[in-house]
């Protein structure tokens, strides 16, 4: 027997008898690791004649092939047998009651949120987020309603008594189009972005909490028109309250920041009394409720966020999240939603492990 075969014998009845992990690695360090065997008898392969290595070149490197494929299947072996070993202590019953107690459950503005997220993610929106604490330029200003405008009054601002740094009114948002400033003043468009976010304005009633939520949606991309902001909304309702029966009213309107405005209604047909989402609101057990504010993004709007109203040009839209959950789910006191009230909460929440209705993505 060669030195070099004699070696390998020994090197593999030495791995056959290891018995632990630990024993393993220390042959595999002695064989070839820096100081080991095989590793030093790969150094003196550079000082052979070049017949020498002809001869001895295959075998050392059949040698450190062995002991690697060896150990390798040691390894595999042990880890195994640890596997077994567990597997026939461990015992799993899946025939055990669960305990329900005290389960949570999602509220639905969450639920409507994560809903929204994924109708829009299927077309192609980013989420996009911005501060509750924002600066009237970014609240107002930038959003083409000045100091004077009769808009700001209606928006019940709670302002704070400080300026920030750089001398502007700090407020708690109002409405999530903010968000539209920022994402403008921050990326390089083609923008396509829903913004979903807590809102405040100094307001209670039934249909008004002085907290509340939007969300927002914004593209900016060249060659934009109302064709596509009428086919995005369209898209988005009939997978929201997942009926293709779903009929928009588009109407003029004003908002400061789009031009032209749109107001959004949906039809619903009257069924036992009761207000459904679907057909026309024309039709003789109809009528029309208003859904969303939207328009095209007023080219002022474009501009005082840095871009080019000539080449960049896009749409926006707004609603209210509560709303839209109220609707969907048949909710009437909006106040409900932030009592906290757990007999409210367990009757209309939703357990984790519903999925988003449209985890299937929006039908071509
Ligand atoms: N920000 C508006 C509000 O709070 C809602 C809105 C209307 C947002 C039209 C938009 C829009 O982006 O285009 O009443």
């Amino acid at each position: 027997m060669t030195e070099i075969a004699a070696l390998k014998a020994g090197l593999l009845a030495d791995l056959d008898g290891a018995d632990t992990p630990e024993r393993v690695e220390e042959l595999r360090v002695g064989a070839l690791g820096k100081q080991g065997v095989i590793t030093a008898l790969l150094k003196t392969l550079g000082a052979m004649t070049p017949e020498e290595r002809q001869v001895r070149g295959p075998a050392i490197h059949d040698l450190r092939q062995s002991l690697t494929d060896a150990i390798a299947a040691k390894k595999t072996a042990m880890e195994q047998a640890i596997m077994d070993a567990r597997l026939a202590t461990e015992k799993l019953d899946m025939t055990l009651p669960v305990d329900m107690a005290g389960q949570g459950s999602v509220h639905p503005v969450s639920q409507v949120m994560d809903e929204l997220a994924e109708i829009f993610a299927d077309m192609g929106f980013a989420v996009a987020t911005g501060p509750e604490v924002e600066d009237d330029w970014r609240n107002f200003t930038a959003l083409n309603i000045p100091e004077t405008h009769p808009a700001r009054a209606m928006h019940d601002t709670f302002y704070f008594p400080d300026q920030d740094a750089e001398g502007r009114a700090m407020l708690l948002r109002t409405h999530t189009s903010p968000v539209q400033v920022r994402t403008m003043t921050s990326q390089e468009p083609p923008i396509r972005i829903i913004a979903p976010g807590r809102v405040y304005r100094s307001d209670s009633d039934a249909t008004h909490t002085p907290m509340f939520h939007q969300i927002e949606g914004l593209v900016i991309d060249k060659g934009i028109h109302l064709g596509h902001l009428k086919w995005t909304l369209e898209t988005f309702l009939k997978a929201f309250f997942e009926r293709d029966d779903i009929v928009l009213r588009l109407r003029p309107s004003y908002f400061p920041f789009t031009e032209p405005s749109v107001e959004v209604d949906v039809g619903y047909t009257l069924i036992n009394g009761q207000r459904v989402i679907g057909g026309s609101g024309d039709d003789d057990n109809g009528g029309w409720l208003e859904v969303l504010g939207s328009g095209m993004v007023n080219r002022r709007v474009i501009e005082a966020c840095g871009l080019d109203p000539d080449e960049w040009q896009g749409f926006a839209f707004g609603t209210g999240v509560d709303r839209l959950a109220m609707l969907k789910y048949g909710m009437n006191d909006l106040r409900a939603f932030f009592d906290g009230d757990l007999r409210w909460l367990r009757h209309y929440g939703f357990t984790a492990l519903d999925i988003p209705t449209l985890s299937g993505g929006v039908g071509a």
